[in-house]
């Protein structure tokens, strides 16, 4: 049995059958081919609740690599290893000025988890940028492409979150980078830096700064908070439902996402319900961003899980809305 305490961001302590790194696609061909079928792939393990023991061989993805594949005066087009971490690999391309993904600096895991979720922060996704996703079929190991309009991007979600879910290893991801756009600084609080800070006509690194600076100051740093990003889905709702809300609370905090549908801000309605900064036994909402759950230290993946499943009721109780999981429960 393997430890994966220091492979979860939340820290979780449960156990493995075994602890294998990858390094390369030929090797994951070769463990295919002997494998009795009891593995998972795990990358940065920040988007996972682990709430037992797992009864499997869990593979890290340790690929690396960044190629540029064309490059021309006004573009680059890169292709990146699934195992590089994602925020090293956003500062590589912030130091050369390729614009794109400044916006989604420290989102903590793998480059490979980037498309699986549609990762995004800061008014930017990753299906803004991507070209298309390279991938390994877990059960005959072939290889396949999809192009972007082929993963089905939606609000954290993607074809590989759906049919494809457990059965593929994304190899790598081809993106397209600007060297002459202008950053997107629509999000409020990108503003509100860009104003405090004097600056008016930001750069990529000024917006890359930006967003370090905000994170640091909302969500709790992993290394000495045990979390896992934001715990929730912001709820996305017909504009019926969403009118019954503002009836009782017209104070909510929404978002339009197309013309019929709006997006709750699950933070707010957490704090709502009284959990912001609330603290149950080993785990809490987090006191400056109540969409973040986290591990005090001696924490059990299923104690927070249940944590997670109180939040829920609350809120479908406060306003007759479901809260799903952002984060991977097993
Ligand atoms: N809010 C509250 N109380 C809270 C938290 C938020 O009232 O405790 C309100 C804020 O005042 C604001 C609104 O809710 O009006 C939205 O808050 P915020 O801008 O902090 O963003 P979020 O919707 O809570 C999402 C992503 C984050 C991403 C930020 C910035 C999801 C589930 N989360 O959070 O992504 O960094 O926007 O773009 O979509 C993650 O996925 O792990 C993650 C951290």
């Amino acid at each position: 049995m393997d430890k994966l305490k220091q492979y979860n961001t939340f820290g979780i302590d449960v156990s493995c059958r075994s602890l294998i790194e990858l390094h390369s696609v030929d090797q994951l061909t070769e463990y295919l081919q002997s494998t009795d079928g009891q593995f998972m792939i795990l990358g940065g393990g920040s988007n996972v609740l682990f709430t037992a023991d797992i009864e499997k061989d869990v593979l890290l993805n340790r690929t690396s690599g960044i190629d540029i594949i064309h490059e021309d005066e006004r573009s680059v087009q890169l292709r990146v290893a699934s195992g590089e971490n994602w925020h090293g690999f956003v500062s590589w391309c912030v130091e050369r000025d390729y614009r794109g993904i400044e916006n989604m600096a420290l989102i903590p895991g793998t480059v490979g988890a980037a498309p699986i979720q549609n990762i995004g922060a800061y008014g930017v996704e990753i299906k803004d940028v991507l070209d298309e996703v390279e991938y390994l079929d877990l059960s005959d190991r072939s290889l396949h492409i999809r192009s972007n309009n082929e993963c089905q991007f939606g609000y954290r979600n993607s074809v590989f979150k759906g049919e494809l879910k457990g059965k593929i290893f994304v190899i790598s991801i081809t993106i397209t980078l600007s060297k002459t756009s202008t950053p997107t600084v629509e999000y409020w609080a990108l503003k509100e830096y860009m104003q405090g800070h004097g600056i008016n006509e930001p750069g990529t690194k000024d917006v890359f700064d930006a967003v370090v600076y905000i994170r640091r100051s909302k969500l709790p740093d992993p290394a000495e908070l045990g979390n896992a990003g934001s715990f929730f889905k912001n709820p996305v709702i017909p504009n019926t439902q969403l009118e019954q809300v503002l009836e009782k609370h017209p104070e909510a905090k929404h978002f339009p996402v197309d013309d019929t549908h709006s997006k709750l801000a699950a933070g707010w309605m957490i704090e709502q319900c009284g959990w912001k900064g609330k603290r149950v036994g080993h785990t809490g909402s987090h006191a400056r961003q109540a969409l973040v759950l986290v591990n005090y230290g001696n924490a059990q993946g299923r104690q927070i899980a249940d944590l997670a499943r109180e939040i829920i009721a609350s809120c479908k109780s406060e306003f007759g809305v479901e809260l799903e999981p952002e984060v991977n429960i097993l």
